[in-house]
């Protein structure tokens, strides 16, 4: 069954871990996609695959913390497409994990600036869009921390980020309900991607708190969850079979942030 069938979806951080797998997930289930990242190579190779699966995909170039370059994704997408009826504003970053005196000003600034900055400014640009279509979807890509968890020591900016993408997500799911416009959030546990990869951890030890769990997990899957487990739950919201859910946060973590 093709529960996206002739939906646009726009997809940023989608050249990469999840918003890769859910532009995977949702082409299979018939959406046209729009691929919004940084990542120019991963991004074409993925379009070029996808396509020649029969699937229809445009990558943008596109970093999601300049209005710029937003603003041009969305009119890409929409010029190519014609419409735009789901959104995820996925792409995210974990920054620089250090103590709070050390941690710096333009450090602060940019994991705020892609993570919370770059999903207002996704929602902004792509809402009167959604609105020209009669309704639509977005999705946004919180986490477990700053919403349930707070036991990564250095994490305060990326903690505050997720956060605030929640507090974002409820005012624009009110905001937007009379226009037939769903918004919630995913809050992911630890998901098999390249993000740690790209995380800088500075002399976290020094802040002093070891987090020590039972020895085991008792959560689902050890806690542990593949790109696909985060997909499907995007497109249970995407899909008509989320139709009236909104303004809620999704914890996909195999019940594990109920521990730590
Ligand atoms: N992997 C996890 O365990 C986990 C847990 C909780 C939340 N998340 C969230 O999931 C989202 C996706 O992360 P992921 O785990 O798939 O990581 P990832 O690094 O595999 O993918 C992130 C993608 O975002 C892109 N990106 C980064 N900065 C960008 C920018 N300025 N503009 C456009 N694109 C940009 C990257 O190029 C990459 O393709 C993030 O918001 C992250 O905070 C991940």
């Amino acid at each position: 069954m093709e529960m996206l069938k002739d939906k646009v979806a726009f997809i940023t951080g989608g050249a990469s871990g999840i918003g890769e797998g859910t532009a995977r997930r949702f082409a299979q289930e018939g959406a046209r996609i729009v691929i919004a990242d940084v990542q120019e190579e991963e991004g074409q190779e993925l379009r070029a695959e996808l396509e020649s699966q029969g699937h229809q995909v445009l990558y943008v170039n596109c970093d999601v913390s300049s209005a710029d370059d937003v603003k041009s994704a969305i009119n890409a997408a929409v010029e190519r497409f014609g419409r735009l009826d789901i959104v995820f504003a996925n792409a995210g970053i974990n920054g620089v994990w250090t103590p709070i005196d050390e941690l710096q000003p333009e450090e602060w600034d940019k994991t705020l600036d892609i993570n919370l900055k770059g999903t207002y400014l996704t929602v902004h640009f792509a809402v009167p869009h959604l609105k020209a279509a009669g309704g639509g979807s977005i999705l946004i890509t919180s986490s477990v921390n700053g919403t349930r968890t707070f036991s990564n020591p250095g994490a305060s900016a990326y903690s505050t980020s997720k956060a605030g993408q929640v507090a974002f997500m409820k005012m624009i799911a009110l905001e937007l309900g009379r226009h037939n416009i769903r918004c919630n959030a995913i809050c992911p546990g630890a998901i098999h991607t390249n993000i740690n990869e790209r995380t800088e951890q500075r002399e976290t030890e020094k802040i002093g708190i070891k987090v020590e769990l039972p020895e085991g997990s008792p959560a689902l899957h050890e806690g542990q969850g593949e790109p696909v487990d985060v997909a499907d739950t995007c497109l249970f919201l995407a899909s008509d079979l989320g139709r009236h859910v909104s303004g809620v946060e999704i914890f996909v973590d195999g019940a594990a942030s109920l521990l730590r």
